[in-house]
């Protein structure tokens, strides 16, 4: 398949971001945003800190609200509140940079919990399909232990089970390598590149240019609240169209 037919063409629209706009106080910290993301696409999004990538991925399961636009999963607008915005929490999946584990919970409950008290998953059934994927991330034989008694990147490989539990029809991530050592930023790839290419829809937030260009179908740079320019992965890398994002690319790819 070419990477024309990848990207958000040829699919069903799933997030759907049009003319989104939020302040923080006099701060426009998203201006105008339009971004369409097809049923299995991924698409990397980079640019600068304070670009407003974290508030992006925030907005999209609603833990931030947005001043006006509207954002819409599978053709439905997000939900206010009540039941309609616990379910879609449940369809959006959320890795973030720290691994926000249960303390307290085992491996293995931190995965069922979601199910059993939201989805009304029966317990033996959660824990059955916790195993396969705490199987499917690496980490299947740590199921009893504590998140402490794990290193990050099992920890991150285990919030990504925890989404995943709640079968969701995204999944957010931001920038969920950055707080590991490096020897581990690679098994957390692994499983992300191996998600994508099952077809999960993925909006990813990272600086890891390898998995941008292997996992991939679109990259979108932002800077300064607004996206500046999106492009496919090699054509972002190997030809950057504005300043921004050479400046950008210049200083990322030289450290
Ligand atoms: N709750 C908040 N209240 C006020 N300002 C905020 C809030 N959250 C974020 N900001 C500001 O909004 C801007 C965008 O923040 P955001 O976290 O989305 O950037 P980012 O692109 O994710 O940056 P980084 O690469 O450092 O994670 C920043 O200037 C930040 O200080
Ligand atoms: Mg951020």
């Amino acid at each position: 398949m070419d990477q024309t037919q990848a990207s958000s063409a040829g699919h069903r629209p799933l997030v759907v971001l049009d003319k989104v706009n939020k302040h923080f106080g006099d701060l426009h910290v998203l201006q105008n945003i339009n971004l369409t993301v097809g049923e299995g696409e991924v698409v990397v999004v980079i640019g600068p800190s304070g670009s407003g990538k974290s508030t992006l991925c925030r907005a999209i399961n609603r833990l931030e609200t947005i001043d006006d636009g509207e954002i819409s999963l599978d053709g439905v607008p997000l939900p206010q509140e009540g039941k309609a915005l616990a379910r879609l929490r449940a369809d959006v999946g959320m890795v973030f940079q720290s691994f926000n584990l249960f303390a307290h919970k085992t491996i293995l409950e931190n995965v069922t919990l979601g199910p059993i008290k939201v989805n009304k998953v029966p317990k033996k059934e959660a824990e059955a399909k916790a195993i396969a994927l705490l199987e499917r991330v690496g980490v299947e034989s740590q199921r009893n232990k504590y998140p402490a008694q794990l290193s990050g990147g099992q920890q991150q490989r285990v919030a990504i089970a925890r989404s995943l539990a709640m079968e969701p029809k995204v999944m957010l991530f931001d920038e969920p390598t950055s707080a590991l050592d490096p020897e581990m930023i690679n098994e957390v790839l692994d499983v992300m590149t191996s998600l994508a290419e099952d077809g999960m829809t993925m909006i990813v937030v990272t600086h890891e240019m390898g998995f941008a260009r292997k996992a991939a179908d679109r990259v979108v740079f932002m800077a300064d609240g607004r996206i500046v320019e999106e492009a496919e992965p090699e054509a972002f890398f190997t030809n950057p169209q504005s300043d921004r994002a050479k400046d950008f690319l210049s200083k990322i790819l030289t450290h």
